[in-house]
């Protein structure tokens, strides 16, 4: 992916919406364990339009766009986030291309920038797609980018965001997809105080718990949702979600997860796996 710098200007507290997970299919209408995946992105949209934090300074997409890396799939999404007219990035997951990512998402644009610098605060985008694998992976490049936008940030407050869980979210089946070098990426943050959470996608739910002191938290999905502390794949009923994040100039962050008001059309609790 490309390494890009995004600066952006806007009243305190800074509002980040997260969301995930949108799966995407290779032509719209189609669906994905029964639901279509992008009308689902699209209601979830539709409803945040009249939403009181409307807009957002910034929207971020932590993965898993599209379902298959088809092309138009890809260009659909640009065409639903450009509408929106509010600054939007994002960053691959596992059902990703990186490549048709820049090539269609990120051309001429700041739509897949690593570190978005709103002072004082920081938001750093890791890539943790591992070529051919469902497993995140973040490469020895990744960790240095981290670590040296995090010493330029020179204490400010960082928010981390990246498509896999970093530790088990305690669905085995899940739990086998994680990032496979957690350990590492935590351990990196051991030495920076001035991260004040991570936030990921990947699990369709949410979850949450604390590495030392710093908060890591997980998303639900734009389209169907995983039942959490299944040991097999398992379809949730709950309707599909969202993540706010005020971030406050002294550090502090208030954020929750939002859901639509019903599970979305559809959905087919036969499916065996995705
Ligand atoms: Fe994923």
């Amino acid at each position: 992916m490309k390494s890009t710098e995004l600066r952006l200007e806007g009243e305190a507290p800074f509002r980040i919406l997260q969301l995930s997970d949108c799966h995407l299919l290779e032509r719209a209408g189609q669906t994905l364990m029964g639901v279509d995946t992008e009308l689902s992105l699209r209601e979830v949209l539709r409803h945040l339009l009249s939403h009181p934090l409307w807009p957002p300074e910034l929207i971020l997409l932590t993965g898993d766009l599209v379902q298959d890396p088809f092309e138009d799939s890809y260009r659909r999404l640009r065409h639903i986030m450009d509408n929106l007219a509010v600054p939007w990035v994002c960053l691959p997951g596992n059902h990703d291309s990186p490549a048709l990512m820049d090539a269609i998402l990120c051309r001429h644009e700041s739509h897949c920038a690593r570190r978005i610098l709103f002072p004082p605060w920081q938001l750093v985008c890791l890539d943790s797609h591992k070529e051919n694998s469902h497993q995140g992976h973040l490469s020895r490049k990744e960790l240095d980018f981290l670590a040296q936008s995090l010493t330029a940030g020179d204490g400010r407050p960082a928010l981390i965001a990246l498509h896999h869980p970093p530790v088990p979210v305690g669905s085995a089946w899940m739990d086998t997809m994680r990032l496979d070098n957690g350990e590492e990426f935590l351990a990196l943050l051991s030495d920076f105080s001035q991260v004040k959470a991570v936030i990921f996608g990947h699990v369709h739910q949410t979850f949450s718990t604390h590495h030392q002191s710093t908060p890591l938290w997980s998303v639900p999905s734009t389209c169907f949702q995983f039942k959490p502390h299944s040991e097999t794949f398992a379809l949730d009923s709950l309707p599909p979600g969202w993540r706010w994040l005020e971030l406050h100039p002294d550090g502090k962050i208030e954020t929750r997860v939002e859901r639509l008001e019903n599970p979305p059309a559809g959905l087919d609790f036969h499916s065996e796996g995705y």
